[in-house]
């Protein structure tokens, strides 16, 4: 089996650079604890649970990169091979040029997030991600605002100002990679943040929803707040993570029409002369409820959010692919795969000739875990029993590694 990892299309810039002078602490702010983990590893938990896997890039106080790749490595789990840490300049928008020059090539999209919004939810990063594939625009995450704004001059008051025609912009921003590379290229001062310079680059920026959760940690008051939001629901260091010493057990389901193009893919195997599933990928019902069960029982979303169709390396892609991938997120989630049941409902093809050879090759796909494989007709009822398709219905237990 060959345990692909794909390049990610998407990179996080996240600047922790700054020296929190309005904080008043003794380290950089990034650097503060919120409890026994520091306001960047927060940050960075956050942002290893976002759906999309993507390139994760630090920008550190050039005296705490060490820090920083310590922090980002205990976040990343078995990913660190997507994380990079560089040293950051005198100002954000240095600090972001810096990030910047360190991305992946290949890479299309970039987010710049301040670790200062240590607890913003990973959906943000999806809702950004998302919006600036649909529309190519730059994106910015904003939250209305709810104060009565007031125009004034020292202590005397000029003026209300129409709260309804303003928003208050957060990060993770998002754009495509070329319009904020050549932006940063052609920035002749320095901007609010990165929507404005690429706004003055002459490029549209549209708004997804905020979070209050993505406040940004500035004043001691701000700090005290994110310390008891941490106290009061504590997260675990990777999303779906192992609770101290519990098993966990999950359920998948998939259902696929016969109809597509070649030859079938079913448990893992291909088999000549059968007619083919349809699907984003190969079809494969059987994988397919197997990766569900997975994902179900770490608490880590589904197959839509994890390799949804948004992820075109992952289409056509085959079971050992799939599966190899779920086992990734497992392990650094901090789970082992106890065992798989799965069972296939369908007519054809005939299962029992290579039922055993199914169960190796979806264990060998699975780091060499139980899977065992059952097969059933329907009695002629329901679609399996007419021949339009095939279900299949997997569990899997987990275990803490
Ligand atoms: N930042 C950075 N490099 C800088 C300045 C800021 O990477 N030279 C980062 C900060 O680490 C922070 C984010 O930009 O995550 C937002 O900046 P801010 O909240 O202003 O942080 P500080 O500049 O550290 O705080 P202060 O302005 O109070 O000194
Ligand atoms: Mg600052």
């Amino acid at each position: 089996m060959n345990a692909v990892t794909p390049v990610p299309r998407i990179a996080v810039v996240v600047v922790a650079a700054g020296s929190g002078t309005r904080l008043g602490g003794a380290l950089p702010k990034a650097f503060v604890g919120l409890d026994a983990h520091t306001i960047l590893r927060h940050a960075l938990r956050g942002v290893f649970a976002v759906a999309h896997e993507t390139q994760v890039v630090v920008v550190a106080p050039r005296e705490f990169v060490g820090d920083a790749r310590t922090d980002a490595e205990e976040a990343a789990g078995s990913r660190r091979e997507l994380v990079s840490v560089v040293s950051g300049g005198m100002t954000r928008q240095e600090s972001v040029a810096a990030g910047l020059a360190a991305v992946w090539p290949d890479v299309e999209i970039v987010l710049v997030h301040d670790a200062a919004r240590a607890l913003t939810p990973p959906d943000v990063f999806d809702r950004v991600i998302e919006a600036v594939d649909e529309t190519g625009w730059g994106v910015v995450p904003v939250l209305p605002v709810v104060d009565t704004i007031r125009r004034v001059s020292g202590s005397e008051i000029l003026g209300v100002v129409d709260r309804s025609e303003l928003a208050a912009a957060q990060t993770p921003q998002g754009f495509r990679r070329e319009i904020l590379d050549t932006a940063y290229r052609v920035a002749d001062r320095e901007y609010t943040d990165d929507a404005a310079l690429v706004a003055a680059a002459g490029h549209q920026v549209a708004t997804v929803a905020g979070d209050a959760r993505a406040f940004k940690i500035t004043t001691p008051a701000d700090l005290e707040r994110a310390r008891s939001l941490v106290a009061v629901h504590p997260v675990p260091a990777v999303a779906g993570a192992a609770a101290a010493g519990a098993p966990r057990v999950g359920l998948g389901t998939d259902v696929h029409a016969f109809g597509g193009d070649g030859v079938l893919w079913l448990a893992g195997l291909e088999w000549p002369g059968e007619p083919a599933l349809s699907g984003h990928s190969d079809g494969d019902a059987v994988a397919h409820a197997i990766v569900d069960a997975l994902l179900s029982a770490a608490g880590l979303g589904d197959i839509g959010s994890r390799f949804g169709t948004s992820r075109p390396e992952f289409a056509g892609a085959h079971a050992d692919v799939f599966l190899a991938h779920t086992r990734g997120l497992l392990g650094a989630a901090g789970w082992t795969i106890g065992n798989v049941a799965v069972q296939v409902q369908t007519t054809r093809p005939r299962f029992a000739a290579r039922r055993e050879e199914a169960e190796r090759t979806l264990s060998a796909a699975l780091g060499g875990a139980s899977v065992s494989v059952s097969a059933t007709t329907t009695d002629g009822l329901g679609f399996p029993g007419r021949g339009e398709g095939v279900a299949a219905f997997a569990v899997a237990l987990l275990l803490p590694a």
